[in-house]
Parts: C-alpha cells; sequence; structure tokens
C-alpha cells in the first residue's frame, strides 16, 4: 500500500453560474443538479486520492442551508477526509457569491463514501490521509463516528431490503 496522501492531494474546485434550466419553480438551484455537482466533485476527489476506479458508496446526506439564485455564482470545494480500508469518506463544501455584492456564504455541505475497485471490480485498499488545515482535522477526527453510523445504516438498509417487494402493480 501506498503511503498516506495530504487532503490538498485531493482538493477540487468547481465553479458555475446559475443559467435558467438550472432553476426550479422558485427560481433557485434546483436540489438535483446540485447533488449531480455533488457527487460529480467528490468522485474526482476520491480518484485523485486513490488512482483506481471508484463507485459511489453511499451520500450521508445534503444540506441546502441557504437558496441559490440566479445572481449568485455556486463554488464547490471537495477533498478525501478520511479512508478505511477501501472506502473514502469526501466532504463537499458547497459557497455561493453574490456576484453584485460579493459577498459569500456557505449554501449547502455533504459527506459521500466512496470505494476504489480493482480490475475486478472488487474493492481494494487505499492509502491514508495525512490533514493539515483546522478544517481538514476536524473533518478527520470526526469520521470515525460518522463511518460507524454508516455502518449501521447500512445494515438498515439492507433490511429493509429485505422486507420489501419488488412486485410491480401489473405483475
Ligand atoms: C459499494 C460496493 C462496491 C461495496 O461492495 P461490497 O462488496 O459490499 O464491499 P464490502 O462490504 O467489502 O465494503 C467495502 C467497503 O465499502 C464500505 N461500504 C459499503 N457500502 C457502504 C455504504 N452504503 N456506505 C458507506 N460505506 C459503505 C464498507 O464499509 C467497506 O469499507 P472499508 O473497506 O473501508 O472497510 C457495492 O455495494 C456496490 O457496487 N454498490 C453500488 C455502487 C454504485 O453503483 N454506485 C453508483 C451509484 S448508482
Amino acid at each position: 500500500m501506498e503511503e498516506s496522501r495530504y487532503c490538498r492531494a485531493s482538493r477540487c474546485f468547481k465553479t458555475s453560474r446559475i443559467f435558467p434550466t438550472d432553476v426550479n419553480n422558485h427560481n433557485t438551484l434546483f436540489g438535483g443538479k446540485l447533488m449531480a455537482y455533488i457527487d460529480d466533485i467528490a468522485s474526482i476527489s476520491a480518484a485523485k486520492h486513490c488512482r483506481q476506479s471508484v463507485v459511489t458508496a453511499s451520500t450521508d446526506s445534503v444540506d441546502f442551508l441557504q437558496p441559490i439564485r440566479p445572481t449568485d455564482s455556486v463554488t464547490l470545494e471537495s477533498f478525501v477526509t478520511w479512508t478505511g480500508t477501501s472506502s473514502m469518506e469526501v466532504f463537499v463544501k458547497v459557497m455561493k457569491e453574490d456576484l453584485l455584492s460579493g459577498e459569500r456564504t456557505i449554501a449547502a455541505t455533504s459527506f459521500l463514501t466512496f470505494v476504489a475497485l480493482g480490475e475486478d471490480n472488487r474493492p481494494v485498499p487505499v492509502p491514508g490521509v495525512i490533514p493539515e488545515s483546522e478544517e481538514e482535522l476536524k473533518l478527520h477526527e470526526t469520521a470515525p463516528q460518522r463511518a460507524e453510523m454508516r455502518v449501521r445504516r447500512r445494515q438498515e438498509s439492507k433490511k429493509l431490503a429485505d422486507f420489501l417487494t419488488i412486485a410491480q402493480p401489473w405483475d
């Protein structure tokens, strides 16, 4: 296994304008569009960290804290905060900037988990993470607790999947 890598080695930024096709009926950025941006940038951070093929295993949540309007730009920042054996936690911070006033606000946050896959499509080990900044250190230290919650949630999801019917109304 390769040596651990710095959070900064997986850091990505993406800034976009909000176009008329990106908004919902409130004239603010459509949540599904933002979720696609989040998954996209997070997958690049995960791939930069491990230099393997990666898949999204889960998204904890996306907390939409502030609406993003057509007069704002939206900037996403992502980096790997922590790794297990084959899994990587990626944090995504979404900022909006009012392009007329320059005021910047955190608009959303999200944690996602990606798994590195080898050529046989089975999970493979990934390098550890070295946090440096105050933000990186806090996110790294608090990650094991979030990982435990995901293990429990996954067990619950599996139980629910076993219970659910796969019959269609027309069967
Ligand atoms: C994610 C996936 C590769 C895990 O494969 P698996 O054979 O179940 O592997 P394991 O149970 O050994 O888990 C591998 C790692 O993934 C983690 N993991 C699996 N499911 C997870 C979930 N829902 N949330 C967080 N972590 C998860 C495990 O904790 C483990 O972490 P570790 O290696 O750091 O300890 C598999 O479930 C899968 O392919 N899912 C579909 C992914 C996909 O298609 N994503 C695109 C979205 S549509």
